[in-house]
């Protein structure tokens, strides 16, 4: 067995640590369940139902994973031997295995892009791509630092996309950070994208569970890909309850995290402008890492040269005092 960290570890590396609380368990535990393949489970059809009112889309489709969500978009959105187009450190990209072009043939090509955010023109010069391909746009932008995009640069690049004939993708794994973060709702992003991933288990405290949202043909197409990669389940009803459950709880208390993470930001000696939802971004130096965990602080890569600190549901404001206080002593030593 790992040995139990001494203080208790506070524990920033990602969102994803969160854990299921007592009233979510209690939501799950109560599920009314049917078997998801058969389209019979009431709770999944309820969620689905509800996140596609929020996206602003005809159809939403429940999956296991953001990344298969992802995946299965891009599969019914392009043709092989056409592009994605990203960010470079989009998570598609550089975090999925090579998924685009193993499961849907693409050529994966990375743009060079301040925050995480192409631009009209990078778009409109791009060689190669029109229709069969699609441009995936991340909101919030995980390697960037969380950072969101505002809603008129969004609009222009996926108009320029749609002009060239290609698709949108929104990988909104945090959109709900974004929509908090923003004061927007998420449909103001979804609707310019032809199909959005929302994921469940980061800021929003689920186990598992990610939505795909989009027109009702293209949710068609997705429930084949879908199938084909494993991902039709029984009842993903247990699932679903958490996810209802996480919207009706876990949407607004997320500007608790981003009051945190501003805290932690100038609690550090950062500059809190650079916090625009849950995530820090932390100059990197040789060694960090390691002794920030010494002192039971964990926190992860953003991208070269860069860590990060993200809040979530299991940080209180306890926690991100004591956050603070460690990693001065840490960062004092070697300054
Ligand atoms: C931006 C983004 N998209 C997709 C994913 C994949 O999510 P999942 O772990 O549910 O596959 C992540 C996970 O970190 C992410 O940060």
């Amino acid at each position: 067995m790992a040995p139990v960290p001494d203080p208790p570890l506070i524990d920033l590396r990602s969102d994803t640590m969160t854990k299921p609380t007592p009233g979510m368990l209690a939501a799950m535990a109560a599920a009314e369940v049917g078997d998801e393949q058969e389209r019979e489970d009431p709770t999944t059809n309820e969620l689905q139902r509800r996140m596609a009112e929020l996206l602003g889309h005809e159809a939403a489709l429940f999956f296991p994973t953001a990344t298969m969500a992802n995946q299965v978009a891009l599969r019914a959105l392009s043709r092989p031997g056409h592009k994605v187009v990203a960010e470079q450190q989009t998570h598609v990209l550089i975090w999925e295995w090579g998924g685009p072009a193993i499961h849907s043939g693409l050529v994966m090509q990375g743009l060079v892009a301040d925050a995480g955010r192409p631009t009209r023109e990078q778009i409109e010069g791009l060689d190669g791509f029109g229709q069969g391909s699609v441009i995936v746009l991340e909101n919030t932008h995980n390697s960037s630092g969380g950072r969101i995009w505002p809603l008129d640069e969004f609009r222009a690049v996926a108009e320029a996309a749609r002009a060239r004939g290609a698709a949108v993708h929104l990988d909104g794994a945090r959109l709900f950070n974004a929509a908090v973060g923003a004061g927007l709702e998420p449909s103001a992003w979804g609707t310019l994208a032809d199909t959005v991933t929302v994921c469940f288990s980061k800021g929003l405290g689920c186990p598992f569970g990610a939505i795909l949202a989009g027109p009702a043909e293209t949710i068609e197409q997705a429930w084949e890909g879908k199938f084909l990669l494993g991902g039709a389940l029984r009842q993903s009803g247990i699932a679903g309850a958490a996810m209802l459950y996480a919207l009706d709880h876990h949407v607004d208390r997320l500007a608790d995290d981003h009051a945190r993470a501003t805290r932690l930001a100038e609690g550090i000696g950062l500059d809190p402008a650079t916090v625009e939802t849950n995530f820090v971004p932390i100059p990197d130096e040789p060694g960090l890492i390691g002794r920030l965990l010494e002192r039971s602080v964990g926190v992860s890569d953003l991208r070269p040269g860069w860590l990060r600190a993200v809040t979530h549901l299991g940080i209180g404001d306890e926690e991100i005092g004591e956050a603070i206080e460690r990693t001065q002593e840490v960062l004092s030593v070697h300054a």
